[in-house]
C-alpha cells in the first residue's frame, strides 16, 4: 500500500525500533501517532518528525491494561480518525530462567506484547476494515527458537507469533494485510531496558550480524509498500526455523552452547 497521506498508529514510539519506525513513515508522508508511557521521549521524537517536515502526535498510554487500550483506540478513532496502518511493536520483558523469573513479571510478558497487540487490533479492527490497511506485528526470533535463559519472553513471543499468523488468515481478502515482522537482535535500548538479557544471547549470536533500529524501521516501511505478509531479518534465521523444524535436537544443542545456568542449579 501507499503510505503518503495515511494516518499510522505505532506503539512503542518512544525508543528504538518504534521510534525509527514513526520517523520513517512520517518521512514516507504518513501522519504519525506516537503510543508509550514516557511522555517526555514521546514528545522529543514527534519533536524531531515535525522539525524534519513531518506531521506527528503523541498518545501517552500503559499498554498493559485492556482498559487503557481501549481508551486509546477510542481516543485516536474520536481525535484522528481510524489509522490506516498499526504497527504493534511495544514490548519489553527480561530474558531471565524459569526459576528466576517472578510469575508476575511473567504475566506481564504476555499482557505486552500478546494482549497489548489483541486488544488494540480488536479495538480497531471493525473501523479499519471499512476501507483496509496494513497492520505490522514486531517480532523476535524467540517466536521459532528457544533458547536458555529466556523462556518467559519467548513464551510470549510464540503467543504473538500465534495471533498474527491467525489474524492474517481470518483478513485474508479483507483489504487488510496483516505482517509479521521478525527481527535477531537489534542495538536498541532494549538492552538497557531489561538489564541482563544481552547476558542470555546464546553464544551462537556473536557469529551474526546485529540489526540497527533504522533497518529494522526501513524493513517495515518496505513490507507495508509491498503488501508482505511475512519478513525475517537477518535472513539467515529462515535456516534456523527450518533446521530446527527438521532437526530440533540439532538447534537445541547449538542454541544450549555457553549456557551455564544447569551447573549452577545442580551445584
Ligand atoms: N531489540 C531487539 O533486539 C529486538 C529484536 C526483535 C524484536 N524486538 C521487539 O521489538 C519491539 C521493540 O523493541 P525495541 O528494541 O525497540 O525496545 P525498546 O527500545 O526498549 O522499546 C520498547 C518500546 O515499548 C514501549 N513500552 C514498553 N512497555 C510499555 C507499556 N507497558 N505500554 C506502552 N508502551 C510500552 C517503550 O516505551 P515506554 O517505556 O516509554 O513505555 C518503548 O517505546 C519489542 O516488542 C521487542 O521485544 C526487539
Amino acid at each position: 500500500m501507499q503510505i503518503s497521506g495515511k494516518l499510522a498508529l505505532i506503539t512503542g514510539a518512544s525508543s528504538g525500533i518504534g521510534a525509527a519506525t514513526a520517523h520513517a513513515l512520517a518521512k514516507a508522508g504518513a501522519h504519525v501517532l506516537l503510543v508509550a508511557r514516557s511522555a517526555e521521549k514521546l514528545q522529543a521524537e514527534a519533536e524531531r518528525i515535525i522539525a524534519a517536515g513531518g506531521h506527528a502526535n503523541t498518545l501517552v498510554a500503559d499498554l498493559s491494561h485492556a482498559d487503557s487500550v481501549r481508551a486509546l483506540a477510542e481516543r485516536v478513532m474520536d481525535e484522528f480518525g481510524v489509522p490506516d496502518i498499526l504497527i504493534n511493536n511495544a514490548g519489553a520483558g527480561r530474558w531471565l530462567a524459569v526459576d528466576e523469573t517472578p510469575p508476575d513479571e511473567a504475566e506481564k510478558m504476555m499482557a505486552l506484547p500478546y494482549f497489548a497487540a489483541f486488544n488494540l487490533t480488536h479495538a480497531l479492527l471493525p473501523r479499519m476494515t471499512e476501507r483496509g490497511g496494513a497492520i505490522v506485528n514486531v517480532n523476535s526470533v524467540a517466536v521459532g527458537l528457544s533458547w536458555p535463559g529466556a523462556t518467559a519472553y519467548a513464551a510470549a513471543r510464540a503467543a504473538l507469533g500465534a495471533f498474527s499468523r491467525g489474524l492474517a488468515a481470518e483478513l485474508q481478502g479483507s483489504g487488510i494485510v496483516v505482517t509479521h515482522a521478525i527481527f535477531g537482535k537489534v542495538s536498541s535500548a532494549y538492552w538497557q531496558h531489561n538489564p541482563g538479557s544481552d547476558t542470555r544471547l546464546p553464544r551462537i549470536n556473536k557469529q551474526l550480524p546485529t540489526l540497527t533500529p533504522e533497518y529494522a524501521a526501513d524493513t517495515i516501511i518496505r513490507v507495508i509498500v509491498n503488501n508482505r505478509r511475512n519478513i525475517v531479518r537477518p535472513r539467515i534465521f529462515k535456516l534456523f526455523f527450518l533446521l530446527n523444524a527438521l532437526f530440533p535436537d540439532i538447534t537445541g544443542a547449538l542454541l544450549h552452547l555457553g549456557w551455564k545456568r544447569a551447573d549452577r542449579l545442580k551445584a
